[in-house]
């Protein structure tokens, strides 16, 4: 039987468990370090959803790396509004660094596709945007695609491993998928 959880007002069953995540994360991380090894790399966090994401690969980062925190809302229950609101902001310097941008999910985009501009303002030397999972038939913007990610999804909501429904399940180290009403 599938593990199934209740958040919320709904349920969800197991669609990826935590080992084989931290697995891909670590793969990741040592990928980046050999990438980046002489670019003193800034990682800038997307919260609330990238923490747990951020947290496992930042300790498979082996070379200086220094790292800032920024807050982005667009998601209301379980769909996107397409309307993104910076709810905390940078506050380094960026200009002529080399930024990775580190999210939970890319989904339709529509985050980064208004993020990126902004960031670019600010004259970094280059931008990457690595996300932990990526749901490729959902991207609605083109300039909105991850260089990096560990897994591609299909387009279901998901919840766990840092990501939630309602404010709730981003505790759990899986990742779970909806189920039907
Ligand atoms: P996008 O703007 O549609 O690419 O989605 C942006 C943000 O919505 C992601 O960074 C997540 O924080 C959140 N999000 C997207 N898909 C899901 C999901 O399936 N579950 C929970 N949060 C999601
Ligand atoms: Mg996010």
């Amino acid at each position: 039987m599938d593990k199934i959880i209740q958040v919320a007002d709904r349920r969800f069953s197991l669609l990826l468990p935590a080992a084989e995540i931290q697995e891909r994360v670590a793969a990741l991380g040592q990928q980046l370090s050999a990438e980046l090894a002489d670019k003193d790399p800034l990682f800038i966090i997307v919260l609330n959803g990238a923490f747990m994401f951020a947290s496992d690969l930042l300790k498979h980062i082996s070379i200086p790396a220094t790292l800032s925190f920024i807050r982005l809302v667009s998601y209301q229950g379980t769909a996107s509004t397409g309307q993104v609101t910076v709810a905390t902001g940078l506050q380094e310097d960026i200009r002529g660094r080399h930024i990775v941008l580190l999210e939970d999910i890319i989904d339709t985009g529509t985050t980064l596709h208004y993020f990126l501009p902004e960031l670019w303002k600010q004259e970094p030397a280059s931008v990457r945007v690595a996300a932990c999972f990526i749901k490729p038939d959902a991207l609605l913007f083109a300039d909105a695609k991850a260089d990096y990610s560990c897994m591609a999804l299909p387009e279901k909501f998901v919840v766990g491993y840092g990501m939630d429904y309602q404010g709730y399940g981003r505790n759990y180290p899986d990742l779970y998928e909806v189920l039907p009403e």
